[in-house]
Parts: structure tokens; C-alpha cells; sequence
């Protein structure tokens, strides 16, 4: 008797499909047939609402061009810059790699946490000129404050409970959603296990502590998206929050430099006891252009404890420093050296003026808009003008009829979360002519209020 036994991939399909298959099991007797698992993918990804936010305003954009080929679109969608590098930082990149092409000065992997003239550089320039003790060893450079603040949360317990202002910059909660930490998402908008905080106009975007305890809880100032900025009264409240409940504060500063108020804080560490309860991110992308050079930093101080299940105490320094090592070689020379090069004189005057450009797009953006009657909000000490969309519009609808009769593109509030419904998002990263013709375009489609 013949007899055969084969594993069949589910991946081909049924075998029936597949004549050959048939074929070469003729004058066999006896047949085993064992279909082989397929692999199982991390399901969380399916709570994941539709895809992320910005590659769908992209997707939603792209359609619409296709459609009208020309339509003169103006983006003021997802926060990307559109002024070229600094001299500075370009001259020391282009030096740094002029070094790279000799022997004596060639160099290979750097340390994974970033080289010390650049964490010595921001240690003093970013912190110590603020009054803020930070050791250069408690500054982990890398490539974007994206990433830091989406794998953070791969030191914590899977059961840590997370809290996020609502609306959010969607990566702290996808992060925690891809980790397995929520449950599904409700018809709301909500995930189960997360502990929202509304921040709407209703509350002056100052959204009240947790009733419960969070072990993690992400902040952001200047606020994407809402473009309010925390006081030190503010950011008071939260160290003590998060001392009486043994938390950690995620604080997200990546806009600081857009801060021009001198009464309000540029890092969470400018309150005290901070030190004990705070990781900082902070970014070179939003100050000096670097979207596509890719450098961003991390402070984690050698206080910050935090507890394993039997409850002992362990830094999380040497934890974030064991996982950095492990998945990251370090940011590449010529970018460290560039960005090192904005803390330089000239650097520091050409970052300024970048700064009061994207600043006063912000106003004619603010000014434009409310002259429409449209309710506006950030934009003075951030580069993100937060509005109340007319008549309650949905904030897709808005940014629907936006694209199709002004062809301007914004970001839907509620892409950022469910209390972000009703109101969108203009960058104030654009050209000045475009940002001029972009408002005009919106005033010429709202008109202007009856008096
Ligand atoms: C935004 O538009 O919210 C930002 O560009 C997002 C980011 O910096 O990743």
C-alpha cells in the first residue's frame, strides 16, 4: 500500500484549488493530510481604530487630488515643517561628515545614548540655563520624540494603568493599545481600561486629576493638539498627584520652544520634586527643522523609582538605559553634531527667527479665523491653532468641506480623541504666503458675522 502524509499551509488556500496537488497524489492509497497553523498575530493591533491619523488625512487628500487635478491644495495638516536647516546646523553636519571621510577621524557605532558634547550641550543650554539641575548621563539622544513616547510604556507592567488628556497626540494611546494594555474601543471612541481626562474649552483645556490612580499619565506642553500651555501651578498639581499615588508622569515638551511667555514652564523639571516622578521628551524637529534629520532627546533622572510585584524599588534610569542599548545603536555622528550646533550662537539666533515665523503664521491664523466668529483657542505660546468648528460641524465633516471648497487641510478633532469632536486642528508650519492664502480662502467660504 502507498501511503503519503503532507502539511498543507493554510496560507495556499484550500487544496482543492490547486489541480497539481491532485495530481500528484494519483495511485496513492492512502492519504494524510495535516494542515499546518498559520501564525497568529498580535491581536490587539485589531482594536487599533482605522488606520492612524495622519496617513488617512494623506489617503483622504490624495483621493481628492485625483479627482481634481487643479486644485491648489494648501496643507496645514499634520505639524511638519516647511523651513529649510539652519547654516549652523547644516555646516557642523557637513563638517562631521567631511570627518567621517578620513581614517584618524572616522567613527563607527557611537554610544546609544548619544555622544557627551551633545548631552553636555543640552544639559546646560536646555536645562541649567533654565535653573534646572540635569546630569548629561540622565539624557538619552535618539531619533524622535515619536518613538520615545510610543515605546516608554514597553518598561512598565502590562497591567499599568494609563491616563491621557482627551483630545491626545494619538501615539500614547495606540502604543498602549498595540502593548495589550486597553480593552476594545468603545462606540464612543473610548478604550476600555484608559482613563480619559477631558480637555475642552469647557474647563479652560485644564482637565481635572483622576478620581482614581494612574500609574502613568502623559501630558503635553504646549499642547498637541490644543496649543494650551501648562503654568507651574498646573504642572504643581500634577507632581503632587503623582506623588501621593506613586505615579509617573510622561511629559511630553516637544514644542517648548514655541514658548514666549517668561512666566511659564519650559520643562516639568522647573517644579520641584519633579525629578521623582517625571520622564521629559523633548525634540530638534519642531525648533530647528529636523523632521527629516531625525534627533530628539530623553531625560530619565536617577531618582525616578519605580516597583517590580513583590514591591521592591528599582530605577528606571537603568531600565529605559538596558532597553535604549538593546534596540537602538545610537543616533548617527553628523546629526548629533548638527544638532549639537543649535545651541551655538548663530544656532540659537537662526532657531529664534524660525520660531517667530511659525509664531506669527499662528496669529494670522488665530486672527483670521475669529474674524469669521469661529471660536479660537492656542496658537500664542504654541504652534497649533485649536478651533471650534461653526454650527457643532463634525469635525470630519468640517474637515471635508475645508478640502472640497476651500482646499485647505487641517486635522479633525476627533482624530485626536473623543472630546476633540467638534473642533480641528491648523498648523501654523507653512509658508507665509500659503497660510495667508489658506485663511483668506476660509474667510471668503464662512463670510463674516452678522453684527
Ligand atoms: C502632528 O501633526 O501632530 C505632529 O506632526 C505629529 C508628530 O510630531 O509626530
Amino acid at each position: 500500500m502507498k501511503i503519503t502524509g503532507c502539511f498543507i499551509p493554510q496560507s495556499i488556500g484550500h487544496p482543492g484549488i490547486l489541480p497539481e496537488f491532485f495530481e500528484a497524489l494519483a495511485g496513492l492509497d492512502l492519504i494524510v493530510l495535516n494542515f499546518a497553523p498559520m501564525t497568529t498575530l498580535n491581536t490587539h493591533y485589531q482594536k487599533l481604530k482605522a488606520g492612524y491619523l495622519f496617513p488617512e488625512i494623506a489617503r483622504r487628500v490624495r483621493e481628492f487630488s485625483v479627482q481634481n487635478p487643479n486644485a491648489k491644495i494648501i496643507r496645514l495638516g499634520i505639524g511638519d515643517v516647511v523651513l529649510p536647516l539652519p547654516l549652523s546646523t547644516r555646516n557642523a553636519m557637513k563638517k562631521a561628515v567631511d570627518e567621517m571621510g578620513e581614517p584618524t577621524s572616522f567613527r563607527g557605532y557611537g554610544p546609544e545614548q548619544g555622544y557627551d558634547f551633545l548631552r553636555e550641550a543640552i544639559a546646560k543650554h536646555d536645562f541649567a540655563s533654565r535653573g534646572v539641575t540635569i546630569h548629561p548621563d540622565e539624557i538619552f539622544v535618539s531619533d524622535g520624540s515619536k518613538c520615545d513616547s510610543g515605546n516608554i510604556q514597553e518598561i512598565f507592567d502590562i497591567g499599568s494603568k494609563i491616563a491621557v488628556t482627551d483630545p491626545v497626540y494619538p501615539v500614547y494611546v495606540d502604543t498602549n493599545v498595540m502593548a495589550g494594555r486597553t480593552g476594545e474601543v468603545s462606540a464612543s471612541g473610548h478604550y476600555e481600561g484608559i482613563i480619559y481626562m477631558p480637555s475642552t474649552a469647557e474647563n479652560n483645556f485644564t482637565p481635572a486629576l483622576p478620581k482614581e490612580k494612574a500609574d502613568l499619565i502623559y501630558l503635553c506642553s504646549p499642547n498637541n493638539p490644543t496649543g494650551t500651555v501648562m503654568t507651574h501651578e498646573d504642572l504643581k498639581r500634577w507632581v503632587r498627584y503623582a506623588k501621593e499615588n506613586d505615579s509617573i508622569i510622561l511629559f511630553d515638551a516637544a514644542y517648548h520652544a514655541f514658548i514666549t511667555n517668561p512666566s511659564l514652564p519650559h520643562s516639568i523639571y522647573e517644579v520641584e520634586g519633579a525629578r521623582d516622578v517625571a520622564i521629559e521628551f523633548r525634540s530638534f524637529s519642531k525648533n530647528a527643522g529636523f523632521t527629516g534629520i531625525r534627533c530628539a532627546f530623553t531625560v530619565v533622572p536617577k531618582e525616578l523609582m519605580a516597583k517590580n510585584k513583590s514591591g521592591e524599588k528599582f530605577g528606571v534610569h537603568a531600565l529605559w538605559n538596558r532597553r535604549h542599548c538593546t534596540k537602538f545603536n545610537g543616533v548617527s555622528y553628523p546629526v548629533q553634531r548638527a544638532a549639537e550646533a543649535v545651541y551655538s550662537a548663530e544656532g540659537k539666533k537662526e532657531v529664534d527667527e524660525m520660531i517667530r515665523y511659525y509664531l506669527n503664521n499662528a496669529r494670522i491664523i488665530r486672527e483670521g479665523l475669529a474674524s469669521t466668529g469661529l471660536k479660537v483657542y492656542g496658537g500664542v505660546d504654541a504652534p497649533y491653532v485649536w478651533v471650534k468648528t461653526p454650527q457643532n460641524m463634525g469635525s470630519w465633516e468640517f474637515f471635508d468641506m475645508l478640502l472640497k471648497e476651500a482646499h485647505v487641510v487641517g486635522t479633525p478633532g476627533a482624530g485626536f480623541g473623543p472630546s476633540g469632536e467638534g473642533y480641528f486642528r491648523l498648523s501654523s508650519f507653512g509658508f507665509r504666503e500659503n497660510i495667508e492664502e489658506a485663511i483668506q480662502r476660509i474667510k471668503s467660504r464662512l463670510g463674516t458675522p452678522a453684527r
